[in-house]
């Protein structure tokens, strides 16, 4: 039987069972829907200050219209994303609280908490994977989380994004994962590294399995999914329901299509350098219409650098790209890459 199955979360239903994993800097509404395109099922805006978006939207609301700040931004869906959650980061519940009240104007189809970013401005308040050193205090954040989206958002699921815990002595995603249940989240992703581990090292998916045998909820699996395979290899090896990309999708949106492939025919095939790249200009111009083409133009060169990865030659396009301040620059170097190597 494929592998390939489509999920429920509480209410939610979704198509399929290969996610876009939340990525700060990469994971723009453009490059959301250009995965959504390719087959990507689920997605997550990266995270968000639950306290920010309240101070810089709390007074005028967040419609589609009325959103234009930076934070406003990432929280919009992106235009082919059938199905996207909304991810905030926050220590406090109220803030959460009020911050997921704020997003009814964007119909979020569920809303994700996390509970794993590892980076010092965050953890030193008390967010992120540090809201894994206070499980009681995780619990309220989903609780009010929970409060907000039956309040104002429909009663979409509340889902939770977790490490394997702190540090190796303080392995706790078992309790974090239960007290989150028990607050009312519908699904837990495990992205199985300590926060000590930061990115580095091998994620180590036993948590993934073993955290599937104590839940009675959905828990998709997050660590080093690089190729299809990989994906593969983790549904069938931990009992995961779905598998979220993540480092492995950067610049490579047609990782969904080859994952999906590979699941239901047992193969897939690579993509050609110029199909690529020609996403890669969609996304730049997708980018520019959201935030304007000089910053778009500065925002595309380190995700220019994914999607030139490597390829024959990305090296001396990656070398140019560092320069392009328009999009029409960003084309010319692009058309003459593929003009020298149409064979790509
Ligand atoms: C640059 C970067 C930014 C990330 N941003 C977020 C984020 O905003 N929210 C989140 O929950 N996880 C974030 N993550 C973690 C990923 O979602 C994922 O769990 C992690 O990278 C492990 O998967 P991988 O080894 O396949 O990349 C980020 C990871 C990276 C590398």
């Amino acid at each position: 039987m494929s592998l390939y199955r489509s999920v429920k979360i509480g209410s939610l239903e979704l198509d399929g069972n290969l996610f876009l994993a939340p990525v700060a800097g990469y994971t723009d509404r453009a490059f959301r829907s250009l995965c959504a395109e390719e087959g990507a099922c689920f997605s997550f805006t990266e995270l968000v200050s639950a306290e920010a978006l309240y101070r810089s939207c709390g007074r005028y609301g967040l419609g589609e219209t009325t959103g234009s700040t930076a934070a406003a931004n990432l929280v919009r869906r992106g235009e082919k994303e059938k199905r996207y959650a909304i991810q905030l980061f926050g220590a406090q519940s109220e803030s959460v609280y009020r911050a997921a009240a704020l997003l009814s104007p964007l119909r979020p189809d569920a809303l994700d908490i996390n509970a794993g970013c590892p980076v010092p401005k965050v953890v030193k308040n008390g967010a992120g994977s540090a809201l894994m050193k206070n499980p009681a205090n995780l619990g309220k954040v989903v609780e009010a989380a929970v409060r907000a989206s039956c309040e104002s958002l429909g009663s979409v699921p509340v889902t939770v994004k977790i490490r394997s815990g702190w540090d190796s002595v303080s392995l706790n995603y078992a309790e974090c994962a239960r007290v989150a249940v028990e607050a009312g989240a519908q699904m837990v992703s495990l992205h199985p590294r300590t926060r000590a581990q930061n990115y580095g090292g091998k994620s180590d998916w036993s948590h993934i399995a073993d955290l599937v045998s104590r839940l009675s909820v959905p828990v998709t699996g997050s660590g080093d999914l690089y190729t299809p395979e990989d994906a593969l290899q983790m549904l069938k090896e931990t009992g995961c329901t779905a598998v979220m990309f993540a480092r492995g999708a950067m610049g490579n949106p047609f990782i969904f299509s080859a994952a999906r492939s590979l699941l239901e025919t047992g193969a897939w095939q690579s993509t050609p350098f110029s199909a690529r790249i020609a996403v890669a200009l969609r996304h730049l111009e997708m980018l520019s219409a959201d935030i304007g083409e000089r910053a778009a133009c500065l925002e595309m060169r380190k995700q220019f650098c994914a999607y030139t990865k490597g390829f024959r030659g990305g090296a001396a396009l990656r070398d140019k790209a560092v320069h392009a301040e328009t999009i029409a620059e960003y084309r010319k170097i692009v058309e003459e890459a593929v003009g020298k190597s149409p064979d790509l």
